[in-house]
């Protein structure tokens, strides 16, 4: 058989959310390129290569496998990808330090020092090197001064290429998406990088929307970036708590203020709280950074972001606890959902495993249900001392239960039969919706008292 020749090869360190995605919709695009995905988690590679795959994203596999042993391949010898390519994206995960200076804020950079390092070991040639993850502002400082301190001659120039795909959306998000940003330095080698890494983008991604910046800008932007996200939700979940004081509807407030242009519609759904791997990781990362260079009040001002969110979960336990009488010791719960938002089995961050503990500590008996992440769930939950279950059929999670909390927005959950759900509960039975999703008149009609978020409360009583 003859070896197929490719144009170039390219190489990722870490096969993760971000990692896996990107690499097989470069792959799928690029059939002229190979792309050798490769991390440290040998059962995570073996994941990849199977129609098991590691992350459940709609429509993944399909893309996957259109590019699976052509010009895409997982595999854990990351020393030979990484000699072989010439540009190594690294997406390695950089979550937040929990010892010593910074801990709790700071961003934990072992991991992408350590593959810096090894690529200097182990590379005989000249490599762009790839900030896929999201670092720090000035990360490729350091990280250029690691890798060019060799003695080989080899040079490597450092980009930043931050990923702006959200989970449950990946495939989509990265086959149009709203824009690419690269950053490089304007140096001969920096703008040689640039031109490299715009073209390969341009296989699929129009070109007006492929953004040039330079690095700093480029790994700013995506703190920046995440950080307004997020600063949106805390911002609708805080009108969120005045609405339930005030009788005003969060949901129309949203709809009046999300129609001037200005403002925009998107991202003003109030909710349980926001979740996810990235937004607490990197507003906090934000925070440390403006602590750093002496911006106290700035730091001030991106940190309420996060505390908006620690007080709309506590806020979501609060109520059901005086919704149900104050006390909720020995009774049945059903969380329905626990995945940090819909079509995702991811669970980091759920703001369901900060509510489960909550009610665990009040010594309420937990049912949790969902469509893909009680795996991730029970993981998550592995230390919990009180009464916590998994049922994946969400009618025998509710059965015999007090209430029922929605935590993640599983259009399956806006389908069920809420009738049957309401027979087979204690009474009086509660509905606490924190995604507003389902049909809360309706649930009142049924005989449920509705508790949704910034909304009046529907009761009985
Ligand atoms: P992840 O934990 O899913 O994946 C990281 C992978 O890196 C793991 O499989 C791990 O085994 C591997 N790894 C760690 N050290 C390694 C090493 N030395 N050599 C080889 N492999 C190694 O993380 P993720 O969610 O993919 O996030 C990665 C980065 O991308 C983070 O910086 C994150 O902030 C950023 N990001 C994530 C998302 C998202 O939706 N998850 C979106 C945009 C950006
Ligand atoms: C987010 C960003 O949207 C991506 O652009 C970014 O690349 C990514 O973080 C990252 O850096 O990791 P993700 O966390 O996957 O993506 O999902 P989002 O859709 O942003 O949702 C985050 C959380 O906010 C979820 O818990 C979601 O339910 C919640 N949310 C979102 C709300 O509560 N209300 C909204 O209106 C929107």
């Amino acid at each position: 058989m003859t070896k197929r020749k490719f144009r170039k090869h390219i190489a990722c360190i870490g096969a993760g959310y971000v990692g896996g995605p990107t690499m097989a919709v470069i792959a799928s695009q690029c059939p002229d390129i190979k792309v050798t995905v490769v991390d440290i988690s040998a059962p995570r590679i073996a994941a990849w290569e199977s129609d098991n795959l590691p992350i459940y994203e709609p429509g993944l596999l399909d893309v996957v496998k259109k590019a699976r042993g052509r010009n895409l391949f997982f595999s854990t010898e990351i020393d030979a990808a990484v000699r072989a390519a010439g540009i190594v994206f690294v997406s390695v995960n950089t979550p937040t330090k929990t010892f010593g200076e910074g801990a709790g804020k700071a961003a934990d950079l072992q991991y992408w020092e350590k593959t810096a390092r090894n690529i200097v070991r182990v590379a005989d040639s000249d490599k762009i090197i790839v900030e896929k993850s999201t670092l720090p502002v000035r990360t490729a400082h350091a990280m250029e001064r690691i890798l060019n301190a060799n003695s080989k001659g080899i040079h490597f120039e450092v980009a930043s290429n931050p990923e702006f795909l959200a989970e449950g959306s990946a495939v989509k998000d990265l086959l149009s998406p709203d824009r690419v940003l690269i950053g490089t330095h304007e140096t001969k080698a920096g703008l040689a990088a640039r031109r490299e890494l715009v073209d390969l983008y341009a296989h699929w991604v129009d070109r007006k929307n492929i953004v040039t910046s330079n690095v700093w800008s480029a790994e700013l932007s995506k703190l920046a970036a995440n950080a307004f996200l997020a600063q949106r939700i805390s911002s609708i979940n805080s009108i969120s708590a005045i609405c339930e004081k005030t009788e005003a509807d969060v949901a129309e407030v949203g709809h009046a203020i999300g129609m001037d242009s200005r403002i925009g519609s998107k991202f003003l759904q109030a909710s349980v709280g926001f979740g996810g791997s990235c937004f607490r990781k990197d507003i906090l990362n934000l925070v440390y950074l403006c602590e750093h260079y002496g911006l106290a009040e700035v730091a001030h001002y991106w940190e309420y972001v996060v505390r908006m969110n620690d007080f709309q979960i506590t806020r979501f336990v609060r109520t059901m606890i005086s919704a149900m009488f104050n006390t909720i010791a020995k009774k049945r719960i059903a969380l329905f959902g626990f995945a940090f938002k819909a079509n995702t089995g991811d669970t980091r961050e759920s703001p369901a495993i900060y509510i489960t503990r909550k009610l665990l500590e009040e010594q309420a008996h937990v049912v949790i249900t969902d469509p893909k992440a009680l795996a991730n769930a029970k993981a998550d939950l592995s230390d919990c001392k009180g009464t916590v279950e998994f049922v994946s059929d969400p009618y025998a999670a509710v059965r015999g239960a007090h209430a029922m909390a929605l935590c993640t927005e599983w259009n399956e959950y806006t389908r069920l039969d809420y009738k049957r759900i309401f027979a087979s509960m204690e009474k009086p039975a509660f509905v606490f919706d924190g995604r507003n999703i389902l049909d809360h008149r309706r649930l009142f009609e049924i005989g449920f008292n509705v508790f949704p978020v910034g909304k009046r409360p529907l009761t009985h009583f």
